[in-house]
């Protein structure tokens, strides 16, 4: 910890951990590793940090620009943080939670433009592995292939992705029905399989057909999931991608996603990330 503790500013927020008796009672936790959870933007993080402050007290370390929130939700350990957009910004912040806050495992969350045929907006895609679509040195090396390392997919770490599934499906089965008719969505499926990354909005027909081309089984593309897993590939830190999809990359990805973001997705990331550290809260 000793990049967060030496020279950063830090700041501790109102809550029980101001006082001194709880402090001590959070001793007991101090062995347990926290789990990282970051989101691109606020709205994909629905209300994660008032339910730490409410659950534990929130202590904010201000480290390489950002906040990164340390406390408890529903009974786990969680550093929480947004990483900004694009593959670069998420790397840094990956990185980060590795470095400062060694975290056991991270968890990104928030939304995606749909690129699977059968990929509607209100879906959730869970990864299964994860691939940079805008990575090509070739000749040099296969297209998308991360140079010396000698990989294109990077594998999502199976339990965790089996969990944050299960925590959507339970979502569908539990709130499916009223959340479809309350946003005019119809009801979710959850699909699990590859996400593609890359530093581009893909907002255009001729745009997701070229991406659906070259990698047909992807189902969704966002900014900063696969780098993220090649981080966490790279130091041997579990990691897991849940994405709801908010466009389907097209024409309309613009609108559809500045709707989607403002209205749909902090209710999506509630449900879910509630559901998925309630159980493992109860590990
Ligand atoms: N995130 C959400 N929609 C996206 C899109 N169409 N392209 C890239 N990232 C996205």
């Amino acid at each position: 910890m000793s990049g967060v503790d030496g020279g950063e500013r830090t700041a501790q927020a109102g809550g029980p951990l101001d006082d001194p008796q709880v402090a001590n009672a959070q001793v007991t936790h101090v062995t347990q590793r926290p789990l990282g959870v970051l989101a691109a933007l606020p709205q994909e993080l629905g209300d994660l940090i008032e339910a730490m402050r409410a659950e534990s007290g929130v202590r904010t370390v201000i480290h390489g620009r950002r906040d990164y929130h340390v406390g408890t939700v529903h009974g786990v350990p969680c550093v929480v943080t947004l990483a900004r957009v694009g593959k670069v910004a998420a790397a840094a912040t990956v990185s980060a939670l590795i470095h400062a806050f060694d975290v056991e495992a991270v968890v990104f969350t928030g939304v995606a433009g749909g690129v699977g045929e059968q990929v509607r907006v209100g879906d959730i895609v869970v990864a299964n592995a994860l691939l940079q679509h805008d990575l090509d040195a070739s000749p040099l090396f296969p297209r998308f292939e991360v140079p010396l390392l000698g990989m294109s997919r990077f594998a999502a770490d199976a339990a965790l992705a089996a969990q944050l599934a299960q925590a959507c499906e339970r979502f569908i089965a539990d709130e499916g029905a009223a959340s479809a008719a309350r946003f005019g969505t119809r009801e979710a499926r959850v699909h699990r399989g590859l996400i593609i990354s890359g530093d581009q909005f893909v907002a255009s027909a001729a745009g997701v057909r070229a991406l659906r081309d070259a990698l047909p089984d992807a189902l969704a593309v966002e900014m900063e999931g696969a780098a993220i897993a090649q981080v966490c590939h790279e130091y041997g830190v579990p990691c897991a991608v849940v994405r709801t999809i908010s466009d389907t990359a097209d024409d309309h990805a613009p609108a559809s996603f500045v709707s989607f973001l403002t209205e749909i997705a902090g209710t999506y990331s509630n449900a879910i990330l509630t559901r998925f550290l309630k159980a493992r809260g109860e590990r």
